[in-house]
């Protein structure tokens, strides 16, 4: 009795076109220029990323997964539900332990995984449902931005969104997301957060800016995927890491610097746009937060905040908030 695993797209090729199209033209034709960090996870991007995760600087992914280790039992035994929904899941390396606690609690009914990397969604759809027969597996290639509503309602879902990804989103369009999030939730469902705490800025950057140059190359990673898929000619060499914690905001923000006075053209915008030696060019901002500010976003949007776990360190932290 194995799983069945099923794919459903919400991100067919004209979508993503027109939503990279519209992204790239907006960012490079604003002054400053930015890009939004969605467009770092290609196959090339996500396995970057998943390199990120285990370099020595890099604290948040295994801070999470000691919470996540100590505590799963505990929040699953708090949650009730009997099926996850992962938004931006990745490579789910860290969901296993989630369901692995349902398993045990005899309450696993379905995983939903749900990320913008149609290759990355696959194969941890496929793992995942390896590992657990008989769990109804529906993988979702989505944008957890624009297609919560069209998300799988069966079950008594928690909804996991894990990582810290939530700080990539600015305060207004976080607000945004978790309104929109709770109003896809039923009495009895859950959504746990997980989020990166302010800390020592000095390992803050120190995360985002590792000695082996692995972050500035997910960073150039998005440079190269305009190139191929709106043939661009950008030199990612000629574009320089920078992270930077900004105190007022208190997020990191990556940017990419131009090494020199270029042109750059993007063919398929039609688009030709110049920079400035030593121009920026904002790609993520990483938000940090503080235990009060995060209940009162998850407040504001309507959820009721329930346990809170964080690790010996207070690093990080995960928040499970009820419908
Ligand atoms: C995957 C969004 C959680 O913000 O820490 C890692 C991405 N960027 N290093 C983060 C990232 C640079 C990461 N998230």
């Amino acid at each position: 009795s194995h799983s069945t695993v099923r794919v459903i797209n919400h991100l067919d090729r004209d979508y993503l076109r027109q939503a990279l199209e519209h992204d790239v033209t907006s960012g490079l034709t604003s002054s400053p220029k930015w890009l939004p960090p969605k467009w770092f996870y290609d196959a090339t991007g996500s396995e970057l990323f998943s390199r990120i995760t285990r370099l020595p600087e890099y604290y948040p992914t295994r801070r999470e997964l000691a919470i996540l280790r100590a505590r799963s039992a505990e929040i699953v035994a708090a949650c009730g539900a009997d099926t996850l929904v992962e938004l931006g899941s990745g490579t789910s390396e860290k969901t296993v332990l989630l369901l692995d606690a349902l398993a045990a609690a005899g309450r696993l009914r379905g995983y939903t995984p749900v990320d913008v990397d149609a290759v990355t969604l696959e194969a941890a759809a496929r793992r995942v449902a390896g590992r657990f027969p008989g769990v109804d597996v529906r993988a979702v290639c989505a944008d957890f931005e624009h297609h919560l509503a069209l998300l799988p309602r069966e079950g008594r879902r928690m909804v996991a969104f894990l990582g810290g990804t939530i700080g990539n989103l600015e305060p207004a369009a976080r607000a945004v997301f978790l309104k929109e999030l709770r109003a896809t939730m039923r009495p009895g469902d859950t959504f746990l957060l997980g989020a990166d705490l302010v800390k020592d800025p000095g390992r803050l950057v120190a995360a985002y800016d590792d000695a082996a140059g692995v972050t500035a190359e997910f960073n150039r990673n998005v440079l190269r995927v305009i190139n191929r898929e709106l043939n661009a000619d950008f030199q990612p060499e000629a574009f320089e890491h920078v992270a930077v914690f900004d105190e007022r905001h208190e997020w990191i923000e990556m940017r990419l610097r131009a090494t020199r006075a270029m042109r750059v053209r993007v063919d398929a915008l039609g688009l030709a746009v110049s920079f400035e030696e030593g121009e920026e060019m904002r790609t993520e901002i990483s938000a940090k937060f503080r235990p009060e500010g995060l209940r009162a976003e998850l407040a504001a949007a309507g959820f009721r905040i329930g346990r809170r776990y964080t690790d010996p360190a207070g690093d990080f932290t995960l928040v499970l908030a009820e419908a």
